[in-house]
């Protein structure tokens, strides 16, 4: 029987935090055995606020090198970039003349996002951004998407264009799942825990990025927020304590009890430490396995000129039948 498809991406914005690793990639790792995965790097959602295309240039080949360095392997998963298969526009163009403009109104990243754009006006881009994603994902076909838990609406919307179109035109789309992890689905500022931890924060010391050096590490730990009780344990007002916890049991695969208990009795202090140490340990060879990469981009080219070649393959079939359904002429 042919294996499940996956696929999922992430957006090129900005160097890989701790929270990517944990909540998405570290996950996918895992994956690439059981399913048949596609990894994108998703350049054309990038440009849905403005990239300074120079930067946009280097992110992207930074996000391929970390995927790589984080055990995704292209010889069991594919990898590329979204730009690469036009297949992805073709098809949002599609699927967005089968789009309500109150859909995409209530999108909650779509809201959030545009209060922030007020003074640049609110790009089209923005609004329209859920409709690639469901491209994306429809391309291929794909049964499961691994998302954290902020990308969950836009899964959901996925799912309605996707019935909807299977019902005016007849089916052509596989209708996916979300994937969510329950630990790590959301890894939280170390400054706000009630906040994403997001590469875009402000205060640097509120994210680990994945080729942070050991002393920037248990240094950015040390300075997380807590609270001003004294146990490590869940509970009120301790979010930034459990997004501690939930941190060190992804990296030491302990559970919550174990934590516990190893930590009874003990101060924060010696807590942040552990952490800190923990991170930093689990990260230095995914550094070092970036920084080869990044200094052999003849291997990253060849890597994503495969991904993209298999990609197109895959997405070209869907998009042939969309067409057929949609009442196009045959391409000869
Ligand atoms: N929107 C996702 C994010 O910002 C990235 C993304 C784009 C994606 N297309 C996708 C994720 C398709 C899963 C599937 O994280």
């Amino acid at each position: 029987m042919d294996k499940k498809m996956i696929l999922s991406g992430l957006q090129p914005s900005g160097i890989m935090t701790l929270g990517n690793y944990l909540g998405a990639v570290k996950n996918w790792v895992k994956l690439q055995n059981e399913y048949d995965c596609l990894f994108m790097i998703a350049d054309m959602h990038a440009l849905t606020v403005p990239q300074e295309p120079v930067n946009l240039r280097k992110r992207c080949y930074e996000v391929l090198a970390l995927y790589m360095a984080c055990g995704l392997d292209p010889e069991k998963s594919t990898l590329f970039f979204q730009s690469h298969v036009p297949q992805h526009a073709e098809l949002s163009w599609a699927l967005t003349c089968t789009t309500y403009m109150g859909e995409l109104s209530r999108m909650t990243q779509f809201k959030d996002k545009s209060k922030n754009a007020k003074d640049t006006g609110v790009g089209v881009g923005l609004f329209v951004y859920p409709v690639l994603m469901a491209a994306d994902i429809l391309l291929y076909q794909a049964n499961l998407v691994p998302v954290g838990a902020d990308q969950k609406q836009h899964l959901e919307i996925t799912r309605v264009l996707a019935e909807r179109f299977n019902r005016l035109y007849g089916d052509v789309f596989t209708i996916p799942e979300p994937y969510i992890p329950e630990v790590g689905a959301r890894i939280m500022s170390l400054q706000d825990p009630t906040k994403k931890m997001s590469k875009s924060d402000s205060n640097p010391n509120g994210y680990v990025s994945i080729v942070d050096e050991p002393e920037v590490i248990i240094r950015k730990l040390k300075r997380a927020v807590t609270d001003s009780d004294t146990r490590i344990c869940r509970g009120e007002g301790k979010d930034g304590i459990e997004n501690l916890m939930s941190i060190y049991s992804i990296m030491t695969d302990k559970t919550f009890e174990e934590i516990e208990r190893e930590f009874e009795g003990k101060g924060y202090g010696d807590f942040k430490l552990a952490v800190g140490e923990a991170v930093a340990e689990g990260l230095r060879p995914i550094r070092e396995k970036y920084n080869e990469l990044m200094n052999n981009k003849d291997y990253l080219k060849e890597v994503y000129t495969k991904g993209a070649q298999r990609a197109s393959r895959l997405a070209s079939k869907t998009l042939r039948k969309v067409y057929r359904k949609l009442g196009f002429v045959d391409r000869t």
